[in-house]
């Protein structure tokens, strides 16, 4: 039997755990510092959902996705995203009906069938928010602020925020012409990639990986200086608001993301040193996306990061604060005839809130002490005949091996006061 977990998917053990609890604990308590509220929606979704919203011509629909067929013959994808997933749930409980906008966040996994490697996985977790019902440059600008303040929180102070804006379909179609215009001339020295999809998409030659790409369509026509006059105003607005807030971002032409819902403002966040996939969030504005699914015509703005890739940079960094997470007590055995007096211990503990646990394997006294280092226990109580006799509990310190003996009958009391 294979015991490999498949290509692209890995486990979380013990103690690395902890690390994904503290990364999501500021996650959530900086979203909703900003008011976000958590939506759940399914791990997978029917196909068309993510066709429709996504858009086929993307690399995410067209090579990434996992779909598959029920048994009733529906064709069913894993999520590769959620962004679409939350306008279908906005869609179906008629959330537009009610007060907008509405702001939400989400954290779970996604899947994208991508060739891994570091950074990049085929089943990874994004952390991501999503505003329905709202124009206002001022929330373009909140996801943002949102987005730095996380980093910041996880004590990530060095990063670049890419901005752009790729303007509305009106202004796009009328940009996309003069860039097939551009482009034609020269598409026979453009990579394969390119060469295949600057008519369907040419706006992606822009954001091509191949540095001869960039060389070959120099001096093309720029999104910004192409803009109608609204989106030329909202784009002017969200700079001016991000930097009157003290957000440090630099303008990118070639940033277009790899998405087709976004309209006007795209943003994408970097972290230098993590390696060749360095984007750690990325987001935009989608005021077309709940019309292309079915609903009323809602204006969105959101983002999604990559928890995989903010926890490589805080392990590079040495910043992984794992919080606390072994066991508060172990209880120590001394005698078979004690066993079970230890576990109704262990569980007066339990019952009082401290974190407890004991040996089940019959463990020697040396044995069972190198078992509670092992479970980062802080304490151990030892439970033996002279204990019994007394009335007094032998306290270890596990940390710096000091022993004193306390009476059995204030030891919850004692021990809480130890551990705070
Ligand atoms: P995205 O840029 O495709 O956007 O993904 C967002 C983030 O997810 C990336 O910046 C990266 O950190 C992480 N990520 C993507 N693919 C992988 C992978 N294969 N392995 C590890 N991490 C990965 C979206 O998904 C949009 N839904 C974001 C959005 C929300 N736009 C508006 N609202």
């Amino acid at each position: 039997m294979e015991t490999k977990a498949p290509r692209g998917t890995y486990d979380i053990l013990p103690p690395d755990s902890a690390a994904w609890h503290y990364l999501e604990g500021v996650l959530r308590s900086t979203a909703e510092l900003y008011g976000y509220q958590e939506i759940r929606t399914p791990m997978f979704e029917h196909t068309e959902l993510f066709e429709r919203g996504v858009g086929t011509s993307t690399d995410v629909v067209s090579k990434e996705m996992y779909t598959f067929f029920d048994r009733s013959k529906r064709s069913l994808t894993l999520r590769p995203e959620n962004t679409a997933s939350c306008a279908r749930a906005f869609i179906e409980h008629r959330v537009y009906s009610g007060m907008l906008p509405v702001k939400w966040y989400y954290i779970g996994p996604m899947f994208r069938y991508d060739r891994p490697q570091t950074g990049r996985f085929r089943q990874f977790n994004q952390f991501g928010v999503e505003v329905f019902g709202s124009r206002s440059p001022y929330l373009d600008a909140e996801v943002i602020i949102l987005l730095v303040d996380i980093l910041s929180n996880l004590g990530l102070m060095e990063y670049e925020l890419h901005l752009n804006s790729v303007g509305c379909p009106k202004c796009r179609e009328v940009y996309r012409e003069k860039l097939i215009e551009h482009i034609t001339p020269v598409k026979d020295s453009l990579c394969e990639d390119c060469n295949q999809r600057y008519l369907i998409n040419p706006l992606r030659v822009l954001d091509c990986k191949q540095a001869s790409c960039h060389q070959v369509i120099e001096g093309y026509p720029t999104l910004a200086a192409n803009l109608c006059d609204s989106c030329q105003q909202h784009y002017s607005q969200v700079q001016s608001i991000l930097e009157s807030n003290g957000v440090d971002f630099t303008h990118d032409d070639n940033l277009v993301r790899g998405l087709d819902y976004y309209t006007n403002t795209a943003f994408e966040i970097h972290i230098p040193g993590i390696g060749a996939q360095s984007a750690v969030g990325g987001g935009g504005r989608y005021d077309g996306l709940v019309e292309e699914c079915g609903g009323p015509a809602t204006p969105g703005v959101g983002f999604a990061m990559g928890l995989e890739r903010l926890l490589l940079a805080l392990n590079l960094l040495n910043l992984q604060q794992t919080g606390k997470n072994g066991l508060d007590v172990f209880v120590i055995t001394a005698g078979d005839q004690f066993e079970e007096l230890s576990f109704q211990v262990v569980q007066e503990l339990r019952t009082a809130g401290i974190k407890a646990a004991k040996d089940h394997n019959g463990r020697a006294l040396k044995a069972q002490m190198k078992y509670a280092d092992r479970l980062g226990a802080a304490l151990a109580i030892i439970i033996g005949e002279d204990e019994v006799k007394s009335g007094q509990l032998t306290l270890r310190n596990m940390g710096t091996g000091e022993q004193q003996s306390l009476a059995a009958v204030d030891a919850i009391d004692r021990i809480k006061e130890m551990l705070v």
